[in-house]
């Protein structure tokens, strides 16, 4: 058996399509929905990521500010920047890009963002009512994979999902959409004694690591959706994912490519978030 493959470019293309229909409604009432980005400092990888989000969502008709500081600006100064994008009220979401320069404490600068307009999702208050089932901003990651399994009509009620993985930003907020959905739900990771023992029950795996060949054929059950949230080179430098995906693709129902596949769905989420928070402030 071959998996059939979730392409996350052309669902990401529907999900912008969507956004720009949601913003010209907006638009059409005088309101020009509005994210600001900053990025301090000059990561490489960063300077990718920040062009990418401009260009989405002039893509999509968002108006996205990008202010750029020096690696060197003071943690009071970003705070000061932060709470004035909060009181304008012609912007709709706020992103701080990560990571921020060593001296500066990212948790405060999270915190700092009003919940309002935390497209992100990284705020204790987002976090808090991922939770607790209330309206908030899902981290864009996770919210990317859960639309994926919804683009193949996947019922998530009473199916075990595994989420490999932990972290505050993908693998705990994917375990609570996930329960969310009604699915019983095993979180595993880095000290997690045989994986191979709960991810050969799942009937969903999503592999969210960073780390190549986490998942492989002999531990993918028969039919099992994998969808892949690493980002890693292999031997010859070329992108590959958590998943060995040459090898489980001959197992499981249906797979994520990496690339292709969660990377275009994050990038189309914060887009869906940045339209959400508009709507929001525009009652
Ligand atoms: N750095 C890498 N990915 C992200 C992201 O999704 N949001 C922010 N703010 N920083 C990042």
């Amino acid at each position: 058996m071959t998996a059939q493959i979730i392409d996350g470019n052309a669902l990401a293309k529907k999900v912008r399509e969507e956004v720009a229909g949601r913003t010209a409604a907006l638009k059409a009432r005088g309101i020009q929905p509005h994210l600001a980005i900053i990025l301090v400092g000059e990561d490489p990888a960063s300077q990718v990521y920040v062009k990418h989000k401009v260009a989405d969502s002039e893509q999509t008709g968002l108006k996205a500010t990008l202010e750029r500081y020096p690696a060197t600006m003071a943690e009071a100064d970003l705070l000061a920047r932060v709470r004035a994008l909060n009181a304008d009220a012609s912007v709709h979401g706020i992103l701080v890009q990560l990571p921020l320069p060593k001296h500066m404490d990212t948790h405060k600068v999270i915190e700092a963002i009003s919940p309002a307009k935390d497209v992100d999702g990284f705020h204790v208050a987002s976090a808090g009512a991922l939770l607790v089932g209330q309206p908030g901003f899902w981290p864009c990651t996770p919210y990317g994979c859960l639309k994926m399994l919804d683009s193949i009509g996947y019922d998530l009620k009473g199916k075990h999902a595994v989420v490999i993985g932990r972290s505050n930003i993908v693998g705990k907020p994917m375990a609570m959409m996930l329960l969310g959905r009604d699915a019983t739900v095993t979180i595993c990771h880095s000290r997690t004694t045989n994986l191979a023992e709960f991810t050969r029950q799942a009937d969903v795996v999503v592999a969210a690591v960073g780390r190549r060949d986490v998942l492989t054929a002999g531990m993918v059950k028969p039919g099992a959706v994998v969808i892949d949230v690493g980002m890693n080179r292999n031997d010859e430098g070329k992108l590959c994912g958590d998943v060995d995906f040459a090898g489980v693709k001959e197992v499981a129902g249906w797979i994520t490519p990496v690339p292709g596949g969660v990377g275009p769905m994050t990038r189309a989420m914060l887009l869906v978030n940045t339209i959400e928070a508009a709507e929001r402030a525009a009652g």
